[in-house]
């Protein structure tokens, strides 16, 4: 052997290549035990070993900016639109092309650039105690702000991604003065200053506390499934109603997947998001967490379809993701906390 340090060197390079090439580093703010399950299957399937960080987005999205170019993550992905459009916004995610994914997601749910890609659907939605609401008296987001449900209605704080995202929403249709009248307008008809998150909301509706809340339909459907004979107890006693049917359609917002800038692996990086929008990963979305798969040719559990059929906001979440900052400037002014 007339160079073995030379081949040393290069037997190291190799394995380092093959190692990076066998595994693929996660960011995941997704906190649902689908996730544990999906992984696994990729696995199986690709031999490509994934390792996952669990943190909230705003702490994902920290790290990656202070990792820089070496951090280790190959893929990021965060529940809600507000945050994946941080993530492109600060030069966090990169683009990619994949035919693979163009035609198992719905371009409204997707970057218009391809920085992210939506992996689930949730909609906000109102939910109603079934003893003191006729939903016949249910109609709009819009029409949460009249009279009639004064000190009737609750929903969490204005921190929570999810109701930033449906302000962003009204930003983006009516405009910011109408979305700032509409903060105004469920304030003043709010129970109590906001508190909880949203299975806290579904609780205090159950319990009669309030007769109305703004919530996501997963929780609801986690509840009627749940071990806990308290929390079926709370899913049964409330009704689900999907708002602006004869409008704009009901908010929908997604959790979604991009590439890191930093990613070493991007071919793996890819093929585990490519994974995550096809048939058995979104059957597992859909079956475990009752999600609405973001793949249309995905059945939806028998849950999440007893809700029935709704006609859903198809705005592109591009477009809303660009106006969460107006939406938090209009909670502050309204005294939304
Ligand atoms: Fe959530």
């Amino acid at each position: 052997m007339r160079f073995p340090m030379a081949r040393t060197v290069l037997s190291f390079l190799t394995l380092t290549a093959f190692l990076y090439a066998s595994q693929v580093n996660v960011y995941s703010h997704r906190h649902y035990d689908s996730d544990r399950l999906l992984f696994e299957r990729f696995t199986e399937q690709t031999g490509i070993e994934v390792n996952v960080v669990t943190a909230r987005a705003g702490e994902l999205i920290q790290r990656l900016q202070r990792e820089g170019r070496l951090s280790p993550a190959d893929v990021l992905i965060t529940v809600d639109i507000g945050n994946l459009q941080e993530a492109k916004d600060k030069g966090l995610l990169r683009p990619i092309t994949s035919e693979t994914i163009a035609e198992n997601i719905p371009p409204h749910l997707r970057d218009s650039e391809n920085y992210w890609h939506g992996l689930t659907k949730r909609a906000r939605i109102i939910v109603y105690n079934k003893e003191t609401v006729d939903p016949r008296t249910l109609s709009t987001y819009e029409a949460l702000t009249e009279p009639e449900w004064k000190g009737r209605l609750l929903v969490r704080s204005s921190d929570s991604m999810y109701n930033q995202s449906l302000m962003a929403s009204l930003v983006a249709h009516k405009g910011e003065a109408a979305a700032q009248a509409w903060a105004e307008g469920v304030v003043a008809n709010l129970v109590r200053a906001p508190r909880g998150n949203d299975r806290d909301q579904i609780r205090a509706v159950a319990a009669g506390e309030a007769d109305l809340a703004v919530v996501n339909t997963y929780y609801l459907g986690l509840m009627e499934n749940s071990p806990n004979a308290a929390d079926r107890q709370v899913a049964a006693s409330v009704g689900i109603f999907f708002p602006n049917q004869d409008d704009r359609g009901a908010h929908i917002n997604i959790s979604g997947a991009g590439v890191t800038a930093s990613s070493r692996n991007p071919e793996a990086a890819v093929k585990l998001i490519e994974f995550l929008t096809a048939q058995e990963a979104q059957q597992i979305f859909a079956q475990e967490n009752y999600e609405y798969p973001a793949n249309p040719s995905v059945a939806l559990s028998d849950t999440v379809a007893a809700w029935g059929q709704f006609k859903e906001d198809t705005i592109s979440l591009t477009e809303v993701g660009q106006q969460v900052h107006k939406a938090i400037g209009i909670f502050d002014r309204a005294g939304w906390r």
